[in-house]
């Protein structure tokens, strides 16, 4: 890549939502580079924003669950120091209980959904910190605060990454550097094909476009926000959740035993 343009990593941009993080992030300006299995999907993603809106991009066929293609994002993140945005969008979740889940679903959720997130922005956030500029974008889910029976494993990452989302906006709070937790809720892509359960089960008052999602995404990210929850009409919602959250905490520095836990 040859221009001076910032450059924009996103992971999953084949499909859904990563497809329209790479289209408005093009229409920012942005170079790009576009990570997933399907290279076929890329390269037709790629033609098509090439050619309206005059941005460089680059394709890289990976899967983030195998380990030599997780190798080679993270020397990448490590050394492009034109990389100013890294979006981990990419995950998977089948719904499923987890007793019935196969090992390779299972293990496929938890490479995808955590540690893959987790190694790249381990990876990009040094020199993001040296330089004093830059963000990560972890889309996440609602179901970081919603377990069903059949979304235990997907719920957990999710809440997995919504704390490391947090955890480093505060470790990161005195630098430049920037950390979105992004948490859609149903938004119609091929996820649910993959999951296991057609989209066509949900009540489809509450599926949200692409679209509008990554737009509202992209609103939050430019107002600031750490956590956003386009589907939220009420933002004092989220504001009582991580005060009752604050508060829990602060009840917990006790040093002793609650009264009902006294033994008999
Ligand atoms: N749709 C929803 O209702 C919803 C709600 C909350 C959160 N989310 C989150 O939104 C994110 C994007 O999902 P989506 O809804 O846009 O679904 P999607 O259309 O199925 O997109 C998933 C993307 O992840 C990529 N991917 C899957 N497995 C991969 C692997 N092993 N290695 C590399 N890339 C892989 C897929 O590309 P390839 O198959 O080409 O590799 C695809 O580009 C996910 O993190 C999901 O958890 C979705």
């Amino acid at each position: 890549m040859s221009s001076s343009k910032p450059v924009a990593l996103i992971t999953g941009a084949s499909s859904g939502i990563g497809a329209v993080y790479a289209n408005r992030l093009a229409e920012r300006g942005y170079d790009l580079v576009l990570v997933a299995r399907r290279v076929d999907r890329l390269h037709a993603i790629s033609e098509k924003l090439t050619r309206q809106h005059g941005v460089e991009i680059r394709t890289l066929k990976a899967d983030l669950t195998v380990e030599n293609d997780l190798v080679s994002l993270e020397d990448l993140l490590r050394s492009d120091e034109r990389i100013a945005l890294l979006v981990n969008n990419a995950g998977n979740g089948k719904l499923s209980s987890t007793v019935d889940m196969c090992d390779v679903d299972a293990n496929a959720t938890l490479a995808l959904n955590i540690v893959a997130p987790t190694r790249l922005a381990r990876a990009v956030l040094p020199g993001f910190v040296k330089r004093n500029t830059g963000a990560i974008i972890n889309i996440g889910s609602v179901m970081a605060f919603c377990t069903l029976p059949i979304t235990t494993l997907y719920s957990a990452t999710k809440s997995y990454l919504l704390t490391f989302s947090q955890g480093l906006k505060a470790e990161l709070a005195e630098t430049g550097v920037r950390v979105q937790a992004v948490l859609p809720a149903g938004t119609a892509t091929e996820f649910y094909d993959h999951a296991g359960i057609p989209l066509s089960a949900f009540d489809q008052a509450a599926i949200m476009t692409t679209e509008n999602l990554v737009d509202a995404a992209l609103v939050g990210f430019d107002q600031g926000e750490d956590v956003t929850l386009p589907s939220v009409h009420d933002a004092g919602l989220w504001l009582a959740y991580e005060n009752a959250r604050s508060t829990l905490f602060g009840a917990t520095q006790t040093g002793v035993p609650a009264p009902r836990y006294k033994r008999t």
